[in-house]
């Protein structure tokens, strides 16, 4: 059945992690975390109230570490004519990194109808597994992390020696890296930032074929709606800190024992991710000022089609300013 192409809401997308990004920049190095925060999401914000959406923030970042939040419930668009929309937001995935002046951080957003992404609650935490498009369908988190490492060497003609595995560093992670060890694969440690983590596995010539370990629930999300469109794989488990979270859970119906596929982590293909470059990264170029503006890299994906473009953007101070309500 031939159908119209819907509207590319990634092209308006792409122009929040810009603004997100142009703002946040300026913090690199800076050693201030709050204020980096802050002013990405307030950019962020007001570009996102300019897009002829109806949307309901189901993910937004800072619970975890009282950042000024897009919060959660929160409506944003004109909510006039436009969809109905969740979002999933991360201002800053690498707020440390970019407080400390370190790569790879960068401002993401994901946005799919309403209703289709999951919704961690207070669940802040979820283990995690995730490939590219070639390991797709072999990995499966319940299973040992041998298991996993000969799938993934098998689907891509490797051997376990040449898998190169990304983890992040955190006391947490101890048992995992004996586990990667002992079965001789490699690891490249990774002080945060695992959505950029989880995109590289699916982004040709990274050199990186697994993402594993606990991370961000809102992360998780995010990364899920990128791998529909990246043609690769997550799978999820929440995961407890604390035995009263366990308590909480199940009060509230959240099943820590469940596997979360890609499918229930966003149950549609009709996705949009945008994301900008902060520092600069594996994958994108971060913030780059100049005398009379500045120059941004961004990725911006869509589910259906799975076309992903690379947009590098010239940004002038003199016309935005004129212009726009952000201070950069
Ligand atoms: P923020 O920069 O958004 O705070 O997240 C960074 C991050 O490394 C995520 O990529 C990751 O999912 C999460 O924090 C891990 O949490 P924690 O730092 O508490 O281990």
């Amino acid at each position: 059945m031939e159908r119209e192409p819907t509207r590319n809401l990634a092209l308006d997308l792409v122009r929040v992690t810009e603004a997100a990004a142009l703002a946040a920049g300026r913090f690199m190095g800076r050693g201030n975390k709050e204020a980096a925060d802050k002013a990405a999401v307030d950019a962020m914000r007001i570009v996102l109230n300019s897009m002829d959406i109806n949307g309901i923030v189901v993910i937004g970042e800072g619970e975890k570490d009282n950042a000024p939040m897009l919060f959660n419930g929160e409506h944003v668009g004109t909510g006039k004519s436009g969809p109905e929309l969740d979002l999933a937001i991360d201002p800053i995935d690498g707020t440390r990194p970019l407080a400390d002046g370190r790569s790879n951080s960068i401002a993401i957003v994901a946005i799919a109808p309403r209703g289709s992404m999951f919704n961690p609650g207070p669940f802040l935490y979820m283990n995690k597994i995730a490939v590219g498009p070639e390991a797709k369908g072999t990995i499966d988190i319940e299973r040992p992390i041998i298991d996993n490492l000969n799938a993934i060497a098998r689907a891509k003609d490797k051997k376990i020696e040449d898998i190169t595995c990304v983890v992040l560093d955190r006391p947490r992670h101890i048992d995992l890296i004996r586990e990667i060890r002992s079965a001789g694969a490699r690891i490249r440690m990774i002080p945060d930032g695992d959505i950029t983590a989880a995109m590289m596995t699916a982004w040709p010539d990274t050199g990186v074929d697994v993402l594993f370990g606990i991370g961000g629930t809102p992360e998780g999300v995010i990364a899920a709606c990128a791998m529909r469109a990246m043609g690769g794989e997550i799978q999820g488990k929440l995961f407890a800190r604390q035995e009263d979270e366990l308590r909480r859970a199940r009060e509230m119906g959240y099943d820590f024992t469940k596997v979360l596929t890609n499918a229930d982590l966003v149950s549609s293909e009709d996705v949009f991710v945008a994301a900008t470059g902060i520092t600069h990264g594996d994958f994108l170029q971060g913030v780059r000022y100049l005398s009379d503006g500045a120059e941004t890299e961004s990725l911006v994906m869509r589910g259906l089609t799975g076309t992903i473009r690379q947009i590098k953007a010239t940004h002038r101070w003199d016309k935005l300013r004129r212009l726009s309500a952000i201070d950069y």
